[in-house]
């Protein structure tokens, strides 16, 4: 029982009736113990860390080896997000489309009301204040996130801007994205709290985006529960941008430097674990001496028209949440070094001497850890010590390679788009559509083999149009169209490409080195995007030849990048009907320039032969 004034934890100098009376209708909704308004000061986030530490989620780790860093281990069920539970609840179901769920706003609303009622009973309810984008900036967008989960708020104060300059910046203002989350786990008095408080059994991660709302229940990791990452800043993001005339998208931005020390930025699009982070960071061969990649952003991108007709790109972030096995000094040093301090580590095992592990970190495996279940571990008991979708939560601004305009709020303007999935056969090393309407056809059918990243079947190819699959907070079809709108809007809008580390021999080998080496195929791009680099035009698009790529430093034969360029069109032409399954899929609002491109590669791949060998030529012939 508890009938405290809930208004009372609402401070003084929050001044917008609507937040005021949202906050106390769901207080009174969800009846915690007590509210706190986050501060967003690192005095708070220490006193959470110590709570957490207390509470038992949180183990502090090894002091002089990670310093300021913490170990949280989920609960089994609860290890990554739920996409057969993530809910786009439109007035209208076709707005939704045929790849989200749909259920009616009200009957939804009627679900959560039940769950959410007496929720908190036992916890305190946190308010955190928080800004996707710069604080204040006319293109940042201002969230409240209300939760009942502590390790939540500590994630928030590393992802986004959060804290008192909200509240001010916010003022009187009703303009605020209200997302309400909890754990579903109340507490009956005198009940022992777990490490790890979630619902088991039910989830709900739940968008109205007319109401531009979030109601998200039951589960505590990463997009499921940190609202401002994939909720607001993609499937609610997307459907305001769709409306205002932006683009919210699954997509780091990078900065490439030349040797001349001429600035290209580039972002790009790949599903979840293929490899946003590592190429976001990446560091050049060092006989590609001069080039240097930067760091604007590792997973989301909002992309606006400036007044001088080209796209501009800001990352709403402040941190980064990166998935961790596999990272390491070799793939992806900074990354490494970003997570040295100040970082939280979710699901990796523990080392003996207080620091973590995870499969593919430098070095020799620990002879003994305690695996992310909690149980000892040893190398071959046949188990993972690392959850394969374990991540690492740490603030953007210690990446050493941060780009120095990360933090403009004008954005950075973007030359070219790339698109990326995990294909271990079918798909190029790297080709360029032919025009903006080719390269959103290819976006839009771009396939993937699944990845960690979300509960369900790994390793089956499927359609995740511009990695935005999970993300899109309205009809597919429609963001195709407001692409292709896009695309007529800008006048000068990015070059766009394809791209495909992942080609794999018989022997299911790797044909690409990839990592660092993917700057050979980002110097390409980075040319072409700037009207330089020679191409040929290939059924897909152009491609470069051998003699286009610079191969200082690494030994790939004329053979080896053949293989790895082969566009075999048997292998396409079923690649084009699976294309069409999804299309039929669309149909009711499938744009007319979908069919008209696939005519036309249909028509390009027919004229080729079965197996198109990717012609030579000389640099300077
Ligand atoms: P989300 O945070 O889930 O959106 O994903 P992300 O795209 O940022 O994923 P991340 O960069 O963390 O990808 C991690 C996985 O991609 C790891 O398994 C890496 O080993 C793998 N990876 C990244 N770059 C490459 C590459 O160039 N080649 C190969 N073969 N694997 C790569
Ligand atoms: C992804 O799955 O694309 C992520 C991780 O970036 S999460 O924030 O959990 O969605
Ligand atoms: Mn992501």
């Amino acid at each position: 029982m508890n009938t405290m004034d809930r208004s009372v934890g609402i401070p003084a100098h929050v001044k917008s009736a609507k937040l005021r009376n949202w906050v106390t209708e769901m207080a009174e909704l969800c009846k915690p113990d007590s509210i706190h308004w986050c501060d967003g000061s690192q005095a708070e986030y220490d006193r959470m860390c110590d709570q957490l530490v207390k509470a038992g989620t949180f183990k502090k780790l090894n002091e002089k080896k990670r310093p300021g860093c913490f170990l949280a281990l989920s609960d089994p069920s609860d290890v990554a997000r739920v996409e057969d539970r993530t809910y786009i609840c439109s007035n209208n179901k076709e707005n939704a489309g045929p790849t989200n769920n749909w259920v009616e706003p009200k009957e939804m609303k009627a679900t959560l009301g039940k769950l959410f009622d007496g929720c908190m009973r036992g916890r305190t309810m946190y308010v955190i204040p928080f800004s996707m984008g710069p604080i204040g900036s006319p293109i940042s967008y201002t969230g409240y996130e209300i939760t009942d989960s502590l390790y939540v708020c500590v994630n928030m104060k590393l992802m986004t801007r959060t804290g008192r300059a909200v509240d001010d910046a916010l003022g009187t203002s009703d303009v605020f994205v209200p997302c309400l989350h909890s754990v579903g786990a109340p507490l009956a008095p005198g009940q022992k709290d777990v490490a790890w408080p979630c619902n088991p059994t039910v989830k709900y991660i739940v968008h109205f985006p007319e109401e531009r709302l979030i109601w998200s229940y039951g589960s505590g990791y990463g997009g499921n529960a940190l609202l401002g990452k994939k909720c607001l800043a993609l499937r609610i993001a997307s459907v305001i941008g769709r409306d205002e005339g932006w683009m919210a998208e699954h997509m780091l931005i990078l900065g490439v430097t030349d040797p001349q020390g001429h600035k290209t930025y580039v972002a790009a699009a790949f599903p979840s674990a293929c490899g946003k982070t590592n190429f976001a960071m990446l560091i050049p061969p060092k006989e590609m001496e001069g080039w240097k990649v930067t760091t604007v952003g590792d997973d989301i991108a909002w992309l606006k028209p400036g007044d001088d007709g080209r796209l501009y790109a800001i990352n709403p972030e402040a941190g980064y949440f990166g998935v961790a096995p596999g990272t390491n000094y070799k793939s992806n040093p900074n990354a490494m070094i970003t997570a040295e301090k100040n970082t939280i580590f979710t699901n990796v095992a523990l080392t003996d001497d207080g620091d973590i592990w995870w499969e593919g970190m430098d070095g020799e495996a620990p002879k003994h850890a305690i695996d992310w279940q909690g149980n000892d571990w040893t190398p071959g008991c046949g188990r993972k010590a690392a959850h394969p979708n374990s991540r690492f939560t740490c603030p953007a601004g210690q990446n050493p390679v941060i780009d120095p305009e990360w933090e403009n709020p004008k954005g950075v303007p973007i030359s070219a788009i790339v698109f990326g999935g995990r294909r271990s056969t079918t798909a190029p090393l790297v080709y360029q559509p032919l025009s903006w309407a080719f390269g959103v056809y290819a976006g839009a059918t771009m396939g993937s083999e699944t990845t960690a990243a979300a509960f369900g079947n790994v390793g089956v190819v499927r359609r995740d149009p511009m990695a935005m699959l999970p993300f899109t907070g309205y009809h597919m079809a429609s963001y195709w169209d407001h692409w292709l709108t896009m695309g007529r809007k800008v006048a000068q809008p990015p070059r766009i490409f394809c791209v495909n580390w992942f080609r794999k021999d018989k022997d299911g080998n790797f044909l690409w080195p990839g990592f660092g080496d993917n700057m050979r195929v980002l110097r390409w791009i980075v040319e072409r995007a700037n009207g330089g680099a020679r191409a040929l035009e290939g059924p897909l698009g152009y491609m470069p030849t051998y003699d286009c790529l610079d191969w200082r430093g690494l030994k790939f034969s004329r053979e080896q990048f053949h293989e790895l360029m082969d566009v075999n069109r048997s292998e396409w032409m079923k690649e084009i009907l699976d294309h069409d399954e999804l299309f039929i899929k669309l149909w009711d609002k499938l744009p007319k320039e979908i069919l008209s491109v696939r005519e036309l590669l249909l028509s390009s791949l027919w004229r080729s032969a079965e197996k198109w060998e990717l012609p030579d030529y000389a640099q300077n012939s």
